[in-house]
């Protein structure tokens, strides 16, 4: 017998039809240790209407999961308001077997959706501030490009008052519940937190236009219906005031210090200059490598101050996990750190100039010389180390002061 999975009720007339991944443990780098959800959204309205589908593997839930409200072929419309393929996989298979009237995507939605999956048919493109009759209630457009793809919009539901937010105020969470207030406060906190350093970060511009955009329309949004994890019924403002803060990003004393290590001398530098940040004042999170994932490291730079980074020489090279957690973070602008480098070698190699310059091109505002230790630290190697950590943690109580 197939699995029958049941729809839930999140609004009036509105029914989540998304499926749960409970075992999705990388997310194209991103690790998501709790799972995640592919949120779609029947619409009872006269026009029958489904908003997003969901990653290709789970149409048979979300198939399933309608069914449990109306017959599929009932379907009038469906909505895409993000072409990213956790949401549009199974969308030309959906197409296929439902054959609904018009499917409805962005000016870019309608190019992204094309160029992902070459379907013969046409997709209608909705424009900025569009609004659509669905019978007994009204479905407006808001473009959100770059918020986190330039196809990106959010959709507005009257007399429901629900918004379809797409990936915005989204995490990767898997659980019974669906709603927000019905889980730990401190794990939305801390996974919408990690949903937003390592998706939305670099769009911190946007996400403040968006937010501005939205409290100009003065929408009654009493849903707030993302794409990924808990749906927010009575948490909207603590969400949007959430992604205020992190994209407004203050400088704070907290100082994130990672690195890796071949035999030891890297990971006692990072000791001792973590010694130092302490005895200066600062908060200090330190992030082995060899136990940090790098969405974890940019989930700890999302709120902090400073970025101190370490490696040893290898093969007159930087050790691989450091070039990769660099590379990750770069991607995701982390805006006004300020930071330094330090490293180990044998033979040969500056490393730590070299993770300098690529601070640098992050636009980290960088303390010091980048300190180079000679295979193992002796006590005035490690003096310097601390020495340094002090140097960030006085430069990090002026940043807070000013
Ligand atoms: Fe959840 Fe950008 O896709």
């Amino acid at each position: 017998m197939e699995t029958a999975y049941k729809a839930i009720q999140v609004a009036d007339g509105v029914y989540w039809v998304g499926a749960i991944d409970w075992g999705i443990r990388d997310f194209h780098g991103y690790a998501t240790t709790r799972g995640t959800t592919y949120n779609a959204f029947l619409v009872m309205a006269d026009r029958i209407t489904l908003i997003d589908t969901v990653k290709a593997p789970f149409q048979d839930e979300l198939m399933s999961r309608i069914a449990s409200v109306v017959d599929p072929l009932d379907i009038d419309y469906i909505v895409s308001n993000h072409s990213e393929m956790d949401h549009s996989g199974c969308l030309p298979q959906v197409i296929e077997a439902i054959e609904p009237e018009k499917v409805f995507a962005s000016t870019m939605g309608v190019k992204a959706l094309a160029q992902h999956f070459h379907m013969e048919r046409g997709i209608e493109a909705v424009q900025d501030g569009q609004t659509i009759n669905l019978g007994n209630r009204n479905l407006t457009f808001v473009e959100t490009r770059m918020l986190h793809w330039p196809d990106s919009m959010v959709c507005f539901l009257s007399e429901s008052n629900v918004l379809f937010s797409q990936d915005a105020f989204g995490m990767h969470l898997a659980s019974s519940q669906r709603f927000a207030d019905e889980l730990s406060r401190e794990v939305l906190e801390f996974e919408a937190a990690k949903y937003y350093a390592n998706i939305v970060m670099p769009f911190a511009p946007v996400v403040l236009k968006t937010l501005d955009r939205l409290r100009k329309l003065n929408l009654p949004v009493e849903v707030l219906a993302p794409d990924h994890g808990p749906i927010y019924r009575k948490d909207i403002p603590w969400i949007m005031g959430l992604y205020s803060r992190w994209a407004n990003r203050k400088p704070t004393r907290k100082a994130v210090v990672t690195y890796d290590t071949m035999w030891g001398s890297t990971a006692r530098m990072a000791a001792a200059i973590a010694e130092g940040l302490v005895a200066g004042g600062a908060v200090v999170k330190v992030m082995p490598l060899s136990a940090s994932h790098r969405s974890d490291v940019a989930t700890e730079v999302l709120e902090a101050g400073a970025l101190l980074v370490g490696s040893p020489t290898l093969n007159n090279n930087l050790f691989p996990t450091v070039a990769d957690v660099l590379a990750y973070l770069k991607g995701l602008k982390p805006a006004g750190l300020i930071g330094a480098a330090f490293g180990s070698y044998g033979w040969s190699g500056k490393t730590a100039a070299q993770i300098a310059g690529l601070l640098a091109e992050m636009k980290v505002e960088l303390v010091g010389e980048p300190l180079e230790i000679n295979y193992v630290p002796d006590d005035e190697a490690l003096t310097r180390c601390h020495a340094l950590g002090l140097q960030v943690a006085e430069k990090l109580n002026q940043v807070c002061k000013g």
